[in-house]
Parts: C-alpha cells; sequence; structure tokens
C-alpha cells in the first residue's frame, strides 16, 4: 500500500511538473510545438517545368512570396496543380519529387516547396497538355528543379512525390503590406508542416484579432494598429498546431518590410 501511495504521488508531481513547465512556456511567449510533421507515404503524380535555367519566373507566384531568392525559397519551388494547392493552403508545404518510369529520369530526389499555382487550362484536355486541370496531381517545377530529376527535353515525366517537413532556418517570417488601417501579412519560411490555416494579430493596445485569409499565404486584419508593437499566433494547416509569436514587429513597424519571429513549427 505504501509503495502504491508511493508510486501515485509520483505520478502526481510528475502531471504537475508538465502543467508547470506548459505554463510557463505560455509565459514566455510561445508554445513549444508538441507535433513533429512525419512524412506521408509516396504516391504517384506528374511533374513537368516552367520558365528557364535562370529561372526568373519564379519570381511571384500565386503564394505571394514575390522573388523567391529574396525570400529564400530559391529554386527548388513548383506551381501546384488545383487540386494539390487547394486554394493557397498549400503554398509553403514541402514536397520530396523523384522521377519514376521513364528512361529520361535521373535517380536524384529533390526537395522543392509550393510557391505557386498551376492553374487549369480548359482548353486542353487533361491528358494533352491540361496537365493541372483537376482531378490530376501535378507539379509544375521552376526549370533548375526539374532538370534534377530528369533530362528537362523530356517535358513530362510521371513522378513519386510525398510531404515531408519543412526544415527552415530561424523562425517565422512576416511580410508586411496594406497600410494605416489594413495589415496584409505574407508568412514566409514556415517550418513543419509549412502552411498556415488560420492567424491573429494583437497590438499592444488590443486583444488578439483574428485575420482573414486573403490570397496564397497572406493573411490581413482590418484595423487600426500602427504604432504598437504586433504579436501573431498561427494555427498549422496541416498539425492544427498553434504558436505564438510575441512583439515579432516593434511599435514603428512599416509595411514593405519582413519581421522574423524567434519561434517556429517542427
Ligand atoms: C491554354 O491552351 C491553349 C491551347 O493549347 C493555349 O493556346 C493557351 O496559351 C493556354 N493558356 C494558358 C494560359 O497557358
Amino acid at each position: 500500500m505504501a509503495s502504491f501511495h508511493h508510486r501515485w504521488s509520483l505520478t502526481f508531481f510528475f502531471i504537475v511538473a508538465t502543467l508547470a513547465l506548459i505554463a510557463q512556456a505560455h509565459a514566455a511567449g510561445y508554445s513549444t510545438p508538441s507535433v513533429t510533421f512525419k512524412a506521408t507515404p509516396w504516391q504517384l503524380a506528374h511533374a513537368t517545368f516552367y520558365g528557364d535555367e535562370t529561372a526568373s519566373e519564379t519570381m511571384g507566384g500565386a503564394c505571394g512570396y514575390g522573388n523567391l531568392f529574396n525570400s529564400g525559397y530559391g529554386t527548388d519551388t513548383a506551381a501546384l496543380s488545383s487540386v494539390l494547392y487547394s486554394n493557397g493552403y498549400s503554398c509553403g508545404q514541402c514536397y520530396q519529387i523523384k522521377c519514376t518510369q521513364s528512361k529520361d529520369c535521373y535517380p536524384t530526389i529533390v526537395t522543392v516547396t509550393a510557391t505557386n499555382l498551376c492553374p487549369p487550362n480548359w482548353s486542353q484536355d487533361s491528358d494533352h497538355g491540361g496537365w493541372c486541370n483537376p482531378p490530376r496531381t501535378h507539379f509544375d517545377m521552376a526549370k533548375p528543379a526539374f532538370m534534377k530529376i530528369a533530362q528537362w527535353k523530356a517535358g513530362i515525366v510521371p513522378v513519386s512525390y510525398r510531404r515531408v517537413p519543412c526544415i527552415r532556418k530561424g523562425g517565422i517570417k512576416f511580410s508586411f503590406q496594406g497600410n494605416g488601417y489594413w495589415l496584409l501579412v505574407y508568412v514566409m519560411n514556415v517550418g513543419g508542416g509549412g502552411d498556415v490555416a488560420s492567424m491573429w494579430v494583437k497590438g499592444t493596445k488590443t486583444n488578439w484579432l483574428s485575420m482573414s485569409h486573403n490570397w496564397g499565404a497572406s493573411y490581413q486584419a482590418f484595423a487600426t494598429l500602427s504604432g504598437q508593437a504586433l504579436s501573431f499566433k498561427l494555427t498549422s494547416y496541416t498539425s492544427h498546431e498553434t504558436i505564438i509569436a510575441i512583439n515579432v514587429a516593434p511599435s514603428n513597424w512599416q509595411v514593405g518590410m519582413t519581421y522574423q519571429a524567434n519561434v517556429n513549427f517542427h
């Protein structure tokens, strides 16, 4: 009976200690991600490429990351067919792609970030040029990325792909647009699942304000937030985990600037 009691109080101690640690993490301004995004099983799709070797066409894109060299995504990027793109909620996700079942394949596996939408072309059949038409899962890769997995002359190749965790350096980045009454934020450098389902902003003088999805990887708040340091709360689209980034932008924040948190998903 004594040992039973002893074990029980030990268990109780651990529960209390764990709760205290969680409370402490929250007080410090972030919730330690407890979920680690795991790679999905391999599936089949097809891949093509767009642009040329300079990848100048990877500037811009439907996710809104702008210049992909400046935003850190570079040329290991791809446009997703609308089935995969999920109306922009897949922006920032990471995929491993390898060429399969073609004499034009190289054995390399490339990891790309989803930065763009490959729109349907309804004037082409889905088996004859309309590669990105629903219900096809298709990757239209930046040419340098495609050239790692296959001879570019192949044009289109069958591929195996899977989602993998995004490995990012440092915290989530928030790129600001808008004006004094409207804050539009592009979320970049997201680790783990790489994606964002919902987002809130908090000024030093406001409560948490829900932001609405604008397009691609951007979220907006219609509120007067100038002159206030800003914090963000984000929920991952894939893992549903929530993360809080306190005082990411200083009170003298400006549109056109990018601010980096010290927290990220994993
Ligand atoms: C769609 O396909 C047609 C027919 O091949 C082509 O002329 C047109 O340029 C394509 N549209 C886009 C936006 O790529």
